[in-house]
Order: C-alpha cells, then structure tokens, then sequence
C-alpha cells in the first residue's frame, strides 16, 4: 500500500483536484492520502474531510502553522503504507509522475522527483528563485549527492526512517531524510515544477533562516557519521557491474 502525505496551508483551491489527480495517477495500486493541515484559515480542513466522503483520505488537523516538515512527519506517523510519499498540494508536483516513482522502488529505497537532471526544469520561476534555488542546493553537496537535494517530491520503503531519528527544521523533511536516512540506493526522476497558479507561497525570509540552521546541524551529524557516505544513486548507471 502507498501513503501519499499532502501537508496543506491554505490551499482550498487546489487540495480537491490534487487527491482527484493523485487517485486517477495510481489507478489499480492501494492507496491513501493523508492530509496534515495546519488549521488553514482558508477551510482547507473541511474541505479535506469531506474528500473523505469520495476517496480513502486520512486528515490530521494540527492546532496553527506549525511548519512544512513536522506537517509531513505527523503524516508519516498516521500512514499506513509500506511506501511512502511526499507531494506539495499546490500542483506543482504532477501526481502522473507517481507510478514511475514507485515502480523505481523496486530497484532502490528511495526515489526523488528532481529540477535539476537531464528532462527536469521549472516553469514560470522568475530568474532570481531558480538562482536562490541552485545556491540552496549548492550548499547541500556536502551533505549528499542528490542533485535536487531540497526536492518536496519524493517516495521511499518506510525501512529508510527504521532507526532514524528525524529532527527536521521549517520546509525541508526531503533533505533530512536523504542525509540521514536508512538506504544505499536512490534514483532521480526528472519533472518539470510548475509555478503555483492558486494561493501563495509560504516560502519566506523566515524559511530561508530555518534553512541555513537546518544545514548547519545536517553538517554537524554528518561530521559524527561519516561512515554513511556509500549512497549510491542507479539513476544512470544500470549497467550490471562486472
Ligand atoms: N501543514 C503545513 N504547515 N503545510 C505547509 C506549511 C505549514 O506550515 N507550509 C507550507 N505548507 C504546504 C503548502 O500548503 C504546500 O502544499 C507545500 O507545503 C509546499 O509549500 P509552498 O509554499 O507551496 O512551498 P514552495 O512552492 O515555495 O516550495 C516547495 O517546493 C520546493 C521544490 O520542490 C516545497 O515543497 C519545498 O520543500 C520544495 O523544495
Ligand atoms: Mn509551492
């Protein structure tokens, strides 16, 4: 079964077509949504419950604004999927890339939908958000190998949190699960962001701050594991090994 985790602030416009987009994209697979709203003042919580009506929805209604990646760990934690994903509300994810992400499970722990691979792109960023975009990721080499390490957009088997203790800061749940996570495998496949076209960003001055802390304390763990630097990506090297 596949637990598809949507967090939600104001985003009453988009969470209906979303679920109905990501149902439609999974077809015969077993799946759930879960929902982790943040007491949206746009109702976006109501509207979730009553999707639950037309599909198998879980909501999780937190009591504020209590930050994208604890959102999506309270999903993790009421999912009830072997795997499990991770997909912004706003479409900016397209849901039809799901079953490509999934089928890539088979040969990896994990699989990334990524900007920045050959095939992968954004459309209708102004220049100075894919240039702020490019130096968030640059100061994540370090850190990993994935090449869009601060990607929203991503499955995984439940066995890569097995041991993990998450302990992530304001957006970024993706990198905290590729740094410390519990896989020697992943794959990236390229998808093309779309701008948002309802509601707005809640990526701020604040976000970028939890940002640069969230790194500095990735830094600090990695310097205390550095043997978990054998992350491999198949990504363009199937080839049998001889
Ligand atoms: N529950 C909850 N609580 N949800 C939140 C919160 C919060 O505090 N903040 C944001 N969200 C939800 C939004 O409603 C949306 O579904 C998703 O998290 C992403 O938020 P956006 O505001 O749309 O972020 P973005 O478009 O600037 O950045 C996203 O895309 C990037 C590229 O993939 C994020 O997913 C980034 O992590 C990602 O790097
Ligand atoms: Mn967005």
């Amino acid at each position: 079964m596949i637990s598809v985790v949507v967090p939600t602030y104001n985003e009453q416009d988009n969470l209906p077509v979303l679920v109905e987009k990501i149902f439609s994209a999974l077809g015969d697979h077993p799946g759930e949504v879960v929902v982790v709203d943040d007491n949206s003042p746009d109702g976006t919580g109501e509207i979730a419950e009553k999707l639950k009506s037309r599909y198998p929805v879980q909501v999780i209604h937190r009591e504020g604004k209590l930050g994208l990646a604890t959102a999506v760990m309270a999903g993790f934690q009421s999912a009830k999927g072997e795997i499990l994903c991770v997909i912004d509300a706003d479409l900016s994810h397209d849901p039809a890339l799901l079953p490509e992400m999934i089928k890539a499970l088979d040969a990896a722990d994990l699989a990334i939908g990524s900007r920045y691979i050959k095939g992968g792109g954004m459309k209708g960023w102004p220049k100075y958000r894919e240039f702020g975009s490019r130096f968030a990721i640059l100061l994540s080499r370090p850190l990993t190998s994935i090449h869009d390490a601060t990607s929203g957009y991503f499955c995984f088997r439940r066995k890569v949190m097995d041991g993990v203790r998450l302990d992530p800061l304001g957006f970024k749940i993706g990198l905290e699960i590729f740094v410390k996570g519990n896989y020697s495998r992943f794959v990236e496949l390229p998808y093309i962001f779309q701008d948002r076209q309802s509601g707005k960003s809640k990526l701020n001055k604040k976000e970028i701050f939890n940002y640069l802390k969230h790194l500095l304390k990735l830094y600090s763990w990695k310097l205390n594991h550095l043997h978990s630097f054998d992350k491999k990506s198949i990504s363009r090297q199937n080839k049998p090994q001889s």
